[in-house]
């Protein structure tokens, strides 16, 4: 079974759920505040480890409460974060709104996130890429360090995986060269510069990346499955129906299960089959890494499924 190596961001969430976001001007009152160990990095890393692939972690946390919190939790799971940094950078923080829908909006500010230097990459992270299967990041860490992973990767000849999200600021150009890049709608929409709507649209979005120099992409829609598209082939996956209480982390345990699966050279198509399943899973559950399905969740998943 593959290694995966997971570089990225790593917050404490301050959660508020709420029957609807509020108007501008308006208050509204929270069923439930909750703090919650979250940021994408640290959720695909503990996903990836809770479904039984050997994970190991780089992010950086601050030298405050969170930051001590952080780590403690990760402790709890078999993910190698002794690489983990600490700055003198607050902890990264994400306020996020969770709506009875399970829909959620989100403000994430970075603090320690954005102390992790090219350098970090090329000294700290350089001997964990040469020791996996495939790396995985996103885009909650500064541009100096990604573009630093995506050279180094290349360099080594390791597959490297990027979820998209947050998008805001980068373009498809930005990611020549790395071998899969796999956006939502609304992150696809942003770096191809034009709003996609309904399949074609977001099919054209989507080699429209391939012509950057991006060899695989997988546009994940939520509730309308995946799609796949390299070369000439393009692969639709539906997604599964679920009952949704909380889509926070949904996307990451998507890509960790895809990771998985690719890790161990599984073909692309079950790949995100698998995957699917981990995304649906996570929004049954409230929560970022306690939203996170084990390997044993995706072997009964009909349990989790809405029976039609
Ligand atoms: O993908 C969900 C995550 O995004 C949250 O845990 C939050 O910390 C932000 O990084």
């Amino acid at each position: 079974m593959g290694k995966v190596c997971v570089i990225g961001s790593i917050n404490m969430d301050v959660v508020m759920e709420v029957s609807r976001s509020p108007a501008a001007g308006e208050a509204i009152i929270a069923r439930a505040v909750k703090k919650n160990p979250g940021g994408k990095g640290e959720n695909a890393a503990i996903a990836l480890a809770k479904l039984g692939v050997e994970t190991a972690y780089y992010g950086c946390v601050g030298r405050d409460a969170y930051g001590d919190e952080l780590l403690e939790n990760l402790k709890k799971y078999p993910v190698d974060a002794s690489r983990v940094s600490r700055s003198d950078a607050s902890t990264g923080t994400a306020y996020i709104i969770v709506e009875e829908s399970g829909e959620n909006r989100m403000i994430v500010y970075a603090g320690a996130n954005e102390a992790i230097t090219p350098e970090d990459i090329r000294t700290i992270c350089r001997p964990m890429i040469e020791d996996s299967e495939l790396v995985l990041i996103q885009l909650e860490i500064t541009r100096e360090a990604i573009y630093e992973i995506i050279r180094l990767c290349r360099e080594l000849g390791k597959r490297l995986v990027i979820d998209a999200g947050p998008a805001h600021g980068w373009s498809a150009a930005d990611f020549s060269g790395a071998w899969m890049v796999s956006p939502n709608e609304t992150e696809l929409s942003t770096l191809v510069g034009r709003k996609l709507t309904g399949r074609e649209e977001i099919l054209s979005g989507a080699r429209g990346l391939l012509k950057s120099g991006i060899s695989h992409v997988i546009v994940k829609l939520g509730e309308m499955g995946s799609l796949y598209v390299s070369g000439d082939t393009v692969l639709d996956v539906p997604a599964y129906p679920v009952k949704a209480v909380d889509t926070v982390a949904a996307g990451d345990s998507y890509m960790a299960g895809l990771c998985k699966c690719l890790s161990e050279g599984m073909e692309i198509k079950p790949a995100m089959e698998y995957a699917s399943k981990c995304g649906a899973v996570a929004v049954t559950r409230t929560g970022a890494v306690s939203s996170l399905p084990s390997a044993e969740d995706i072997a009964r998943f009909d349990m989790f499924q809405i029976q039609e």
